[in-house]
Order: structure tokens, then C-alpha cells, then sequence
């Protein structure tokens, strides 16, 4: 079989598909001794609020649409529940499975579905082969999936916090391991593509973002990425990473792909990014494509983020 996702020659091209923070629902009606601690705010924000945010038609809709432009692959980066209920996961697995099996879906969690100590093993009990390395049996990060000429790296930055709090740590033990891996693939050629839920930088709002994002943020720098894509600020963002020894990482955050109200930023959208690598260049077009006003998926924009030309 041939897919647009093998090399042919010295040309390349492949189509990625990023959405994020699905926060599906409704909520099942949690028992009273799931609602300790943090879960009992979660479970009254969702109550008060969050599920008039989060539409689930509009999930639907940006899913059909992926669909429609038939990506070589997907990449959702977390967040895909609300307060990390056991209970939640199967209402997401069936949202997910409407994208593809696991060989064309790679995942990563999000704060909420770490929202308390028992979230992850419910995740991971879901969603494993979603969030496993090539060839490995077990979860663990950072994984990395080889798909063509691009090599998938998922990192997790999800771990429970305290009230009020949605902060991230990817931690020392991940960033290495990381940056043996963007060193190995970018050493053997791939295009790398870094998946994390929390913005890798700093955070403009206290207990919003990534503790650890200096060491991240250094890793990304000395060991180079192509492209780092993530969630958790539920709107879009481009900030190009300056590295001294080599070309910038465009680093690109995605709206949620459920949120209803809110301006065009933060409304539903998926971004579709057109990799193409040639003899010795290497381009990256992102299309944003999401709700206009009337909640229609509309194209929005597309813009170049890279466009290199191998030196020599
Ligand atoms: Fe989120
Ligand atoms: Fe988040």
C-alpha cells in the first residue's frame, strides 16, 4: 500500500493533524467519595460553567472535518477529560477512535486527565497504545514514533495538582531522556515533531504553566526540534524558538477543539500542518481551520512556519 506518509525518492510529504483539550463530557454523576479534595471544584467549575464551554456538537464537528481532510496522522495533546474521573475515559476513547487506531493517533495526557492520584492509571488503562513508543509494550515518557520521515515524540508534563492550581513538570529524568532522542533522530534525519500539553515556555499566569520549562526550554535549544506543538491555553499561538546553533523551532499552541464562545482565537479549531521535505529543504505550512462565528468549520488562515534550506 502506498500512503503519502512514505518516502518516495528524495521528496517527502506528510500531513499532521493537532487538536487538544477536547475536555469531552457530560461529567458522569460522580459518586460522593469521588468528589474529595481537588475533584469537588472541578466538579462544581464543570457544573457552573465549563460544560456550556465545552460543546460537544462542536467536537463532532472539528472531528468530521479532520476526518475530511484525511491527515497522514494525528496528534492530540491532552486534556481530553475534566476532573480525571475513571468514568470519563471510555466517553473519550469513543471520541478518539472516531480519529483512527493507534498506529495513525499519538497522545499525550494533559493536567486534567492527571487531575488526581488515580486519573493516569485510568488513562493509561484506555489509552495505552495510543501513548506507546514503536515496539514498546508498556507507556512511558518521553515515547517516540517513527512515521515515514518524521519522528513523533510525546512528552508528558501532566501531574496532579493542588486547588486552583493547573501547573505542569515534564522533570530532569524526561528532558534527558528527551534530549537523547531529539539528538539521535535529528542525527538520522527526521523532521522532529515535540508533542507537550503546557506551553514549553514561561507562563504569563502563576500555577498555569510548566515548573521546569527553563530545562526544557534549553534541551529544545541545543538539541533542536522542527516543530513543538501543544495545548492547555485553549487558544492559538506561534512563538519561533531562536537557537544559536541552528534554525528556530516554531512552537504552536492550539485552541480547544470543543470551545464554543470566546473571539476567534479561542474558539474550536484543529491545526493541519503540510510537511514537505525535498532534496535539501524542509517546509512547514500550518491551515487553522475552525468555527466561524456562525459554528461553522471554516479554513481561517495558513501561513508558512518554516521554510529551510539545508546549508552546503
Ligand atoms: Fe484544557
Ligand atoms: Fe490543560
Amino acid at each position: 500500500m502506498t500512503s503519502s506518509a512514505e518516502p518516495t525518492g528524495a521528496s517527502f510529504k506528510f500531513r499532521l493533524a493537532h487538536l487538544s483539550d477536547p475536555h469531552v463530557g457530560p461529567l458522569p454523576a460522580p459518586r460522593l467519595r469521588d468528589l474529595a479534595g481537588k475533584r469537588m471544584t472541578g466538579y462544581w467549575n464543570w457544573r457552573s460553567g465549563r460544560r456550556l464551554i465545552h460543546d460537544m456538537e462542536m467536537l463532532s464537528r472539528i472531528l468530521a472535518d479532520i476526518e475530511a481532510e484525511a491527515p497522514d496522522h494525528i496528534a492530540l495533546t491532552g486534556d481530553l477529560v475534566n476532573i480525571g474521573l475513571p468514568a470519563e475515559f471510555p466517553l473519550a476513547l469513543k471520541a478518539v477512535t472516531r480519529l483512527g487506531d493507534a498506529e495513525r493517533v499519538s497522545i499525550i495526557p494533559g493536567n486534567h486527565d492527571a487531575y488526581v492520584r488515580n486519573s493516569m492509571p485510568a488513562m493509561v488503562r484506555h489509552f495505552a497504545p495510543y501513548m506507546r513508543g514503536d515496539d514498546l509494550s508498556e507507556v512511558a515518557f518521553p515515547y517516540m514514533r517513527i512515521r515515514g520521515r518524521i519522528a513523533l515524540i510525546g512528552v508528558s508534563s501532566a501531574i496532579p495538582t493542588g486547588f486552583f492550581l493547573a501547573s505542569g513538570a515534564v522533570g530532569p529524568s524526561q528532558t534527558t531522556r528527551l534530549r537523547g532522542m531529539l539528538e539521535a533522530a535529528g542525527q538520522a534525519g527526521f523532521v522532529r515533531v515535540v508533542m507537550i500539553h503546557h506551553p514549553p515556555l514561561k507562563a504569563e499566569h502563576f500555577g498555569r504553566g510548566l515548573r521546569d520549562h527553563a530545562s526544557f526550554e534549553r534541551a529544545l535549544r541545543e538539541a533542536g526540534a522542527e516543530l513543538v506543538i501543544h495545548g492547555h491555553n485553549h487558544r492559538q499561538s506561534v512563538t519561533m524558538l531562536e537557537r544559536r546553533n541552528g534554525p528556530p523551532t516554531p512552537i504552536v499552541g492550539v485552541a480547544s477543539a470543543s470551545a464554543v464562545p470566546g473571539t476567534q482565537g479561542h474558539r474550536a479549531a484543529w491545526h493541519l500542518f503540510d510537511i514537505a521535505i525535498d532534496e535539501n529543504t524542509l517546509r512547514i505550512d500550518m491551515t487553522t481551520r475552525g468555527s466561524a462565528p456562525d459554528g461553522a468549520i471554516v479554513e481561517l488562515e495558513t501561513r508558512t512556519i518554516l521554510d529551510l534550506v539545508a546549508p552546503g
